[in-house]
């Protein structure tokens, strides 16, 4: 692979940022300063008046996923691809076993599918299950197979839902390991209740979706949560933060010393509960996820928790369907496929909603999409930093381009965008992955399968590290 020389640019990390050329040889970064020659043969990327940014890591995907009877739209090649095209370089996804499938037997399923990957990946596991086996096998995971985070249900009851007593088992043989637990903060026995009620009441349209996951029932279940991992020393990471009660326990519970890292989504940052109420079907079925998303006053509280240091990290929890697909619950709103995509879209929502509307600067939007996310789960510094060493992702973004995000032009293999016609300004305009230029100003050149797996290592019994 040739050198590269990213010229003229100014260089961010969550650190600082400073006028500075990259070059990136052999998969990694070597050298960052100013003036900087072209090495021979070098690939030159002008990235004058642009922003070079770490490239992002999405900590939270379902690709290729199997799930309510039917397979998630966007498989490893082209959910990768997507990433690529919107700045992403790193993926963390979801092994997701069947219930009572041994989990070293779904990772080798995940493993196949992910061969075709475009950008470097790691793996979670859920914890889709619980007994003897199931907790036996999370030693090799952790300790042969680098699957060094696992993610507990509050939510879906007679499917992922776990026992309280579950969580705890779980939770403690997390400890031992040195694994991260992860969560699905809602009360599940409540939906399951309101779920029955609203239906019976012939509320079967996608608006009896978030009336069946009030905000109340996250917040309960991220007390829950925190407080299980408070008192049994062992940190927690809340996946996909959506309402104000969640933010706000999160932010409690770091104050007084919890390791507790919350995540969040930009369409909790930007969609509101109003699209369930949208008269065509596929527009609110195609915002049907959970939780879901939330009245617009939970947005300024998820921002102000971004800004103070509440929550930590942004995923996408990329998870698209088909209009088709998600059909399958017009007669009533609980067998619709629950998720949305947003792979591709991260970088440029954020950017757009929070550092052209001055909530960030580009070195917390750093920190946001890539540098804690490795932190959290152990990637760091080889992701999430432009150190000299490190693997060569780079996302190259220019402020003032503009675009119109839409399903037309998406790369995301899908026909709907929870952004459909929403135009950013700040568009990245060259995504290196560990060096190869996959994104060249509209030319995708991801090639199947250049994505390497990424094992991670436990942290050891005191969690140091994280953020
Ligand atoms: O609705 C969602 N979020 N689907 C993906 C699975 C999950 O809970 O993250
Ligand atoms: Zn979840
Ligand atoms: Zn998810």
């Amino acid at each position: 692979m040739a050198d590269t020389l990213i010229r003229g640019g100014t260089v961010v990390t969550e650190a600082g940022r400073r006028r500075a050329d990259v070059i990136c040889r052999a998969g990694r970064i070597a050298a960052v300063g100013e003036g900087l020659d072209a090495p021979a043969g070098a690939e030159l990327i002008d990235a004058g008046g642009c922003f070079v940014l770490p490239g992002g890591i999405d900590p939270h995907t379902h690709l290729q996923l199997p799930t309510m009877g039917t397979v998630v739209a966007d498989d490893f090649l082209t959910g990768t691809a997507a990433a690529a095209a919107g700045g992403t370089t790193t993926i963390l996804d979801f092994v997701g076993p069947d219930r009572g499938e041994p989990p070293l037997q779904a990772l080798s399923r995940w493993q196949g599918w992910a061969a075709r990957a475009t950008v470097d990946y790691g793996f979670h596991m859920t914890v889709s299950w619980w007994g003897e086996r199931f907790a036996a096998e999370m030693e090799p995971l952790v300790r042969a197979h680098g699957v060094a985070s696992f993610k507990f249900f509050l939510a879906y009851k007679g499917g992922l839902m776990l026992s309280d007593a579950e969580i705890v088992a779980g939770f403690l043989r997390c400890r031992e390991l040195g694994a991260l637990p992860q969560i699905h903060a809602e009360n599940g026995e409540l939906i399951a209740h309101l779920q029955s009620e609203l239906v019976a009441r012939g509320v079967t349209g996608p608006r009896g979706h978030p009336l069946s996951r009030p905000p109340q029932l996250e917040g309960e279940a991220t007390v829950r949560a925190v407080t299980m991992a408070e008192i049994l020393e062992v940190p927690l990471y809340v996946v996909h933060v959506s309402a104000a009660q969640a933010a706000e326990a999160i932010g409690r519970a770091r104050q007084r010393g919890v390791k507790v890292v919350g995540e969040t989504l930009p369409g909790f940052l930007a969609i509101d509960a109003s699209v369930y109420e949208h008269p065509d079907f596929d527009v609110a079925a195609g915002h049907v996820m959970s939780p879901p998303y939330r009245p617009k006053e939970h947005q300024a509280a998820l921002w102000q928790a971004l800004e103070s240091g509440a929550l930590s990290t942004t995923g996408t929890d990329h998870c698209c369907f088909t209009k088709a697909q998600k059909r399958a619950g017009e007669a009533t709103f609980t067998h619709i496929p629950n998720g949305c995509g947003g792979i591709e879209d991260r970088l440029h929502v954020l950017w757009d909603l929070g550092v052209n509307r001055g909530r960030l600067t580009p070195e917390r939007f750093v920190a946001l999409t890539s540098a804690n996310a490795a932190r959290a789960f152990n990637l760091w510094p080889q992701k999430g930093s432009l150190e000299i060493g490190a693997d060569a992702d780079v996302a190259v973004l220019d402020p003032a381009r503009t675009r119109t995000l839409s399903a037309r032009t998406q790369h995301q293999n899908t026909d709907f965008s929870v952004w459909e016609g929403r135009e950013v300004r700040g568009v990245v305009v060259h995504t290196l992955a560990r060096g190869r230029h996959v994104w060249a100003d509209g030319d995708l050149r991801a090639e199947p399968g250049s994505g390497r797996y990424l094992p991670r290592k436990p942290f050891g019994p005191v969690y140091g590290g994280l953020i």
